[in-house]
């Protein structure tokens, strides 16, 4: 891992290295019986915030208002330009309306509209033309016109309403009819018709089924909150994908059929917004901003559809292949000999691990890029890392959005370099009259880096190398960690406001909640089910957890029903509580509740009252350029809890701080699936469950099934009972079982992000996605698929050992059962049971896929090194296809890349090589599914091959030992198996 030698050696950084507090405690702690290095933190009291009464549940305001009407509209062949009239008097539903609008509609590509209103003088907000906080392909649209693009745009003039149709099969995508456009300065409304029942997908993030129905408001503000069902949360993605059925008369069959079509719509905005879905329209409510709507035609394929969208956001970065191993995390490993000891209990239980994180308790008083001198010492870790290099395992700390605020008056804060580099270069977040903005995170009073700065790029990077210093590098051109977590960034904040500024002097202050382990009488929650099975663990574990203490009784936990707000029709011109108040989860609703508040005020003035949901994205895109900068050749593996659209260009995403519970479990599927249409395919949820305490039973069938999500990775909260797969016999045999099936998939696995990272191909895909012309699918969210050949269907409910799941396609579609590799006997659609005990996980193949494959071995490097093998399932005409794809697994633009296409038919299974990279490893084992009888002889290229097996009773043809017709590598060159 090497880095440019030249960027070290600045000033500060030897100013703020030698001052950084482990170096003077080390020495003092070798004459020092007790350590008092950690400082006792003051407490405060928790603070609530203004009540705001919820605009979605008042009686409509907008019922005076009557739109605009259209003025000298001009249409070109690349779109309509015109102005927009308001009708009659301002209406005032909340705010000031604008009485003269710009309307620009231009034709952007084959499948992609955008419809651009703003107020004629642009005093209000563009994010869209904030190129330097967001950028994407969307800003360079391809040369189109109205006769090559596959949609129509039509309007009525007065009063002036608007939509789109699909050219193909004449399909309304978005229409305004019969809803007046509202436009005012804190306030705007666009609403569209939606068909019957419609079926929508995305508007992220929220916990939800995959299908959002017809009766839910989504709230887009980004907000640290666990598991808040159908609420806002960490990330805003404001794209749906649409779905649609109509029947086909076939009058061969009693059967209906039908046919299906999708399409897409993204509204770019990073204000603050309401999208209130109703059962016969969809509305936008958005406190600011203008509109930049856009329309996806859509294709037949969902897929297609997902594709234009995340073309327009930017295509997912590929992940390095160390990233697909397993990751085990704990908020709560004290030190670093409890990491060292999770190390040789997993090597011990033969359980694979990939990659050791390291949640706050590295952190040296939770301060970011300090590291805790006597619990996390720089010499015990210079051992660490070289052990785990030498293993080929991976270790990624967490860095939080906050900075500590030095305290002034506190003579030993003066060497917190972080906070004082920070000032010098002006990078914080600023109150609306320049003084700093002051919050409140887990350190105490915080400051904020305003990632839209161009001088933060600088201090952020110095910061992540002085960390890395401080962990353990032993020389200035080694980075020891392999990637880093962003946390806490949409940015949260535990106070109202600017709470720190009066009292700074108090820092460090106490979060203003017990944090989980905190001495308390409480105990924590298990999953439903629990005294049912686990009766030994729960007297254990409860006996265990008297001394611990769990909490998420923030002061935005209690339900607090807004009361009065003033009712006056005058805009108040408010900025932290503007007239419309959104739906945002928060207890109280007040925006500047538990995150840093809308006044908040970025370098250049610009409020963040308008840049409001792009803060993580901001932290994502200079923690990306701060990684390639220290290490150009390597792809940056970063993981973030806030996103925004495009997120996925630069970042993987977890889903935050679950609860150990089965719908937290079940709600994962939606989530990942959703992820995954928003291009960040490298998702996964915190296994096992992060908040309150996991069980045995719950534990195995998450570890079994986290292992067929792109991110894989146990974590849990501090207080909670451990987790670790080992600690239950189920469940380290459940993680073993179904971890040998995930290492055994890795080139399955990195195609896919391949794929993904080529055309936004989904990894963890709906049903509907593949079989888009079902209408039963378009809620089916309990099975999911993994790339387009993988069914998986996993136990979500307690107590039981049964699973039922579909089957998906026609009479002629196969699948087989991973394990026994027979065909499953089903009827299309059929609701099967299947036999799901507890250490099993139900996997089919399709026919018609070839699932390229290795030996499975402890990490992925070994992996790697492991000879491939081939599963062949054909399909009932004898067919398959697959593809394979390779590269160093590593480098940012990798020199030599590797395809190889597989296919068979007619007895015959060829691969065909494009690229220059040498998969070194031979080919063992093909396994072919579906061989209807015993083949008289076989042949790999023109040598008989002796070594095989077939079994009538499953069809199944075993081919071994051809690693002798391979060993210059697997795919060095074509050949053809025949039998
Ligand atoms: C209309 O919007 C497009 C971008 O979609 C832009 O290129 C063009 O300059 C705009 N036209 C006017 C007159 O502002
Ligand atoms: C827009 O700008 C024009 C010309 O500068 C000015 O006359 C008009 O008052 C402005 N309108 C508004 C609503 O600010
Ligand atoms: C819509 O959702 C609200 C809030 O969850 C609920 O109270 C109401 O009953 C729902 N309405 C219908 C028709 O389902």
């Amino acid at each position: 891992m090497q880095l440019p030698l030249k960027f070290f050696f600045g000033s500060i950084f030897f100013f703020y290295l030698s001052s950084l507090p482990f170096v003077s405690l080390a020495d003092d702690s070798a004459s020092s019986t007790s350590f008092s290095y950690r400082v006792e933190p003051t407490p405060i009291p928790p603070q609530q915030g203004i009540p705001q009464r919820l605009s979605v549940y008042e009686a409509y305001r907008g019922g005076d208002c009557h739109g605009y009407r259209a003025k000298e509209i001009s249409s070109t062949e690349q779109g309509v330009i015109g102005s927009l009239e308001l009708i009659g008097s301002p209406c005032y539903a909340y705010g000031t309306d604008y009485k003269k609008l710009f309307l620009n509609v231009t034709y952007e590509t084959e499948e992609r509209i955008h419809v651009s209103i703003r107020d004629i003088n642009s005093t209000q907000f563009q994010f869209s033309s904030r190129h330097d906080v967001w950028d994407a392909p969307l800003y360079h649209p391809s040369s189109v016109n109205q006769f090559n693009v596959h949609y129509n745009f039509s309007f009525n003039a007065d009063p002036f309403e608007f939509w789109i149709t699909r050219k193909s099969d004449g399909e309304v995508l978005f229409d305004t009819r019969g809803h007046p456009l509202i436009f005012e300065d804190q306030y705007i409304e666009l609403t569209t018709n939606m068909v019957e029942d419609y079926n929508i997908y995305g508007l992220a993030e929220t916990i939800h089924g995959l299908r959002l129905g017809n009766n839910l408001t989504r709230t887009f503000w980004a907000n640290d909150e666990a598991s808040p069902l159908d609420q806002n949360m960490y990330g805003t993605h404001p794209f749906y994908l649409e779905q649609r059925y109509n029947p086909v008369n076939d009058s061969s069959t009693q059967q209906q059929k039908h046919t299906s079509s999708s399409h897409g719509v993204l509204m770019l905005t990073a204000n603050g917004m309401d999208v209130v879905l109703r059962p016969k329209y969809l509305q936008y409510r958005m406190i600011g901003g203008i509109i930049d709507l856009y329309v996806y035609s859509g294709s037949k394929k969902p897929q297609n559809t997902i594709t234009q969208f995340i073309e327009s956001v930017g295509f997912p970065q590929m992940q390095q292949y160390w990233t697909l191993g397993f990751h085990m995390c704990r908020w709560g490993y004290e030190n670093i000999d409890e990491i060292i000891q999770v190390r040789e209990n997993m090597r011990k239980f033969d359980i694979p691990i990939e990659t050791f994180w390291s949640d706050i308790d590295y952190m040296h008083n939770m301060r970011d890029f300090t590291v805790d001198p006597i619990s996390y010492p720089r010499e015990q870790m210079i051992d660490f890392f070289h052990d785990i290099e030498l293993a080929h395992q991976h270790f990624v700390p967490i860095v939080d959005a906050a900075v500590y605020a030095a305290n002034p008056s506190n003579r030993s804060d003066d060497s917190y370099g972080p906070y004082y580099e920070g000032i010098e270069k002006d990078v914080f977040l600023k109150n609306p009259d320049g003084s700093l903005y002051i919050g409140e995170v887990w350190p105490g009073f915080t400051v904020f880096p305003d990632f839209t700065n161009p001088s933060v790029q600088d201090y952020w990077k110095h910061g992540i190398h002085n960390m890395s210093y401080a962990l353990g590098s032993n020389s200035s051109d080694y980075i020891p960690f392999s990637g880093l977590w962003l946390d806490m960034n949409e940015p949260s904040s535990y106070c109202v406001g600017s709470c720190g500024s009066e009292l700074v002097n108090m820092n460090p202050v106490h979060a203003p909640f017990k944090l989980p382990g905190e001495p308390n009488d409480l105990t924590l929650n298990y999953p439903e089910g629990f005294n049912l099975t686990n009766e030994t663990e729960y007297a254990s574990a409860s006996s265990a957890s008297l001394s611990q203490y769990y909490a998420t009784a923030t002061s935005s936990m209690q339900v607090v029903y807004p009361t009065a707000v003033s009712e006056g029709q005058q805009p108040k011109y408010d900025i932290n509580h503007p007239p419309y108040a959104i739906n945002t989860e928060q207890g109280n609703h007040d925006l500047a509740n538990h995150g840093v508040s809308p006044n908040a005020t970025h370098h250049d003035g610009t409020l963040r009252y308008n840049l409001f949901n792009v803060y993580g994205y901001g932290e994502i895109k200079v923690t990306h350029k701060a990684l390639t900068d220290l290490q150009p050749e390597v792809r940056p593996f970063i993981l973030s809890r806030s996103t925004f659209l495009g997120s996925g260009v630069y970042s993987a995403h977890w889903l935050g701080d679950n609860h150990s519970n089965w719908p937290n479990m079940f709600f994962s599927i939606s989530g990942m699936m959703v992820f995954n249409m928003l291009g960040v395919p490298m998702v996964g949820a915190d296994v096992c469950g992060f908040q309150d305490n996991s069980d045995e039973e719950l534990c195995a069938r998450w570890m079994a099934m986290g292992a067929f999500s792109p991110f894989y990775r146990n974590h849990n909260q501090q207080g909670s009972i451990r987790q670790e797969p080992y600690l239950w016999a189920s469940v380290a045999e459940s993680s073993r079982r179904a971890m040998n099936i995930r290492y055994s998939l890795l080139p399955y696995w990195y195609t896919l992000f391949r794929q993904a990272s080529y055309d936004g191909s989904t990894l963890i895909r709906p049903l509907f996605f593949e079989f888009p012309d079902e209408p039963s699918l378009a809620g089916a969210d309990r099975q999911f698929m993994v790339g387009d050949s993988l069914l998986i269907t996993p136990v979500l409910e307690p107590n039981t050992t049964t699973v039922n799941g579909v089957f998906p396609g026609d009479e002629d579609t196969v699948w087989y059962d991973w394990y026994n590799h027979t065909a499953i006997e089903h009827k299309p659609y059929e609701n099967k049971t299947m036999d799901a005990p507890l250490e099993h996980i139900n996997v089919a193949v399709r026919g018609s896929k070839i699932i390229p494959m290795q030996q499975p071995a402890y990490t992925t490097e070994e992996t790697r090194e492991n000879p491939f093998n081939l599963l062949v399932a054909l399909d009932k005409q004898g067919t398959a296809y697959g593809n394979v794809y390779a590269d160093d697994g590593v480098s940012l633009t990798p020199n030599a890349t590797l395809w190889v296409d597989f296919s068979a038919e007619s007895n015959k299974l060829s691969s065909a090589s494009f690229g220059t990279y040498n998969v070194h490893v031979p080919l063992a084992n093909v396994t072919i599914l579906g061989v209807s009888s015993s083949p008289k002889q076989i042949q790999f290229n023109n040598n008989s091959v002796n070594s095989f097996t077939y079994s009538d009773r499953t069809q199944e043809l075993v081919v071994t030992n051809l690693d002798k017709f391979t060993s210059a590598g697997a795919f060095a060159s074509n050949w053809t198996i025949t039998w």
